[in-house]
């Protein structure tokens, strides 16, 4: 199969939708519970890429087989430095290398644009697909919240994992 990256454009958005759909009602990758609709996640789209966040979609012979985008780690202006991934591909088409190819463009976009810190913010600790590919990657566990949250009638314990960008703490951002 034909495996390509390019940027998210809004024509993804029902497709994008749709992955995210079956993340939020089956499993817990997300703590969300309400499938957001397209115009919502148009809007978020839109709000992710002009911050100036990456927002890749993965294609497998043309069909959108998954996405993955960056966003601010938190809000307060010292995290500036910092961002938390994203990475979905849909279920029909993991295991393919797919899930791989988002995680490399997205460091690599992210690198470039200056980012120091890459934060992965994974559902449980059982997801062993999402902490396999974060490790291999370069990340490395930090630690494990206990219960942060509950979601199909469990409480969720949350695992963060994290890999330096470019010079990480080695050097002062040059945007400071
Ligand atoms: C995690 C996820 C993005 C991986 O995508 P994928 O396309 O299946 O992954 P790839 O085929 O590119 O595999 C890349 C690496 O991930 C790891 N991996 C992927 N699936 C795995 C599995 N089922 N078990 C163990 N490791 C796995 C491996 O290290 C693999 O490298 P290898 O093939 O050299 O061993 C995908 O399973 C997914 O979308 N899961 C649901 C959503 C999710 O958990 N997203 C992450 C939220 S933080």
């Amino acid at each position: 199969m034909n495996l390509q990256l390019r940027p998210a454009t809004t024509a993804d958005i029902p497709a994008i939708t749709a992955i995210y759909a079956v993340e939020v009602e089956e499993l817990v990758n997300t703590y969300e519970y309400e499938v957001p609709d397209e115009a919502e996640m148009t809007r978020r789209m839109l709000d992710i890429t002009t911050r100036g966040f990456p927002y890749i979609v993965a294609t497998l012979d043309d069909q959108v087989a998954g996405y993955a985008y960056a966003n601010s780690y938190r809000a307060r202006i010292a995290y500036q430095w910092t961002v938390e991934n994203s990475v979905y591909v849909d279920a029909r088409f993991q295991g393919k290398g797919v899930g791989g190819a988002l995680m490399q463009a997205l460091i690599d976009e992210c690198t470039a644009r200056g980012y120091r810190q890459m934060v992965a913010v994974i559902g449980e600790p059982t997801n062993t697909a999402s902490i396999k590919l974060h490790e291999r990657f370069g990340f490395q566990l930090v630690g494990i919240f206990r219960g942060l949250g509950r979601k199909h009638g469990r409480w969720l314990d949350t695992v963060q994992m994290q890999r330096a960008l470019g010079d990480g703490t080695e050097s002062a951002p040059t945007n400071e």
